[in-house]
């Protein structure tokens, strides 16, 4: 992955926690994949292993390929593609699959997956519209991402931080790159039935090593210290986001915010 180029250690850590996530899912080789969401292509990659030298990926994602930091996405995948794994990957940026000129046909592939992409979604409303959308395209889905329900108390800064992001663009000040639309494991259960899927199982995703936890204190401090998208908010939202970053700034510590555990759902 490019972003080792920048941090070897970081870049191991979130390789492994999606490699591990991709061994727990049934992912047989010779598999076709949609991935929405992807990103700089960390699940990518290991998708892309798993699915072998005879399956395919097919990675799509909104976002323009200069977007991302420190790595592009569009620097991200042409590490990608120049690699081992490159054959089996089909990279699409720009291509939001609710777009009607996006289409496959029904059954196209053996999986979807998205992986710590739906918090990035600008809405309910929007996730709810893409996951109808794939259902006839693929037989199974995997979807993972983070619990919104904390399980120590020392996991507090990481659930303030996408709170109030989410708070923030919910209250009408919508940005770009972050959490934008958290929601809880029971939200995403309630809303699948209405998309077509059927839930049939998952569990908690340990995620203790990853580094998240930190990012989110930093992005949100930075969203919070943001005049213009602070400007842009009700008076009376401001005044709740500027206490709970408040609370934020008293609870969290350097380095080492412990992140909030993940869960897996997959469903037919
Ligand atoms: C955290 S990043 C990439 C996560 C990646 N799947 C991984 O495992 O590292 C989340 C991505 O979600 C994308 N995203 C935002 N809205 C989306 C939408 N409506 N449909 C699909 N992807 C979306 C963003 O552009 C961003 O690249």
């Amino acid at each position: 992955m490019a972003a080792a180029d920048h941090s070897p250690a970081g870049q191991l850590i979130q390789t492994r926690h999606r490699a591990a996530l991709v061994a727990s899912w049934d992912i047989a080789p010779g598999s076709t994949v949609l991935e929405l969401g992807c990103g700089q292509g960390d699940t990518t990659a290991v998708l892309a292993e798993a699915v072998g030298p005879g399956g395919r990926v097919v990675a799509v994602d909104p976002a323009d390929p200069s977007y991302g930091s420190p790595v592009t996405l569009g620097e991200s995948a042409d590490r990608l593609v120049a690699g081992p794994l490159g054959s089996r990957i089909d990279f699409r940026f720009r291509t939001d699959v609710l777009d009607p000129s996006v289409d496959f046909p029904d059954g196209a592939f053996d999986h979807v997956v998205l992986a710590h992409c739906s918090w990035y979604f600008a809405s309910l409303a929007l996730l709810r519209d893409t996951l109808a959308r794939v259902r006839p395209w693929a037989r199974r889905l995997w979807f993972t991402e983070w619990d919104l329900t904390p399980t120590s108390g020392d996991q507090t800064a990481h659930l303030l931080a996408v709170l109030i992001q989410g708070q923030i663009e919910a209250a009408g000040s919508p940005g770009v790159g972050n959490v934008r639309t958290p929601f809880s494991r029971e939200e995403l259960l309630r809303l699948l039935p209405g998309t077509g899927w059927r839930a049939e199982g998952g569990g908690p995703v340990d995620t203790g090593a990853l580094q998240d936890g930190d990012w989110e204190v930093a992005a949100c401090l930075d969203l919070v210290g943001s005049p213009e998208r602070m400007a842009s908010l009700p008076e009376p939202v401001r005044r709740l986001v500027l206490s709970q970053a408040d609370v934020l700034r008293a609870v969290a510590v350097e380095r080492g915010n412990r992140p909030l555990a993940g869960y897996t759902v997959t469903a037919r």
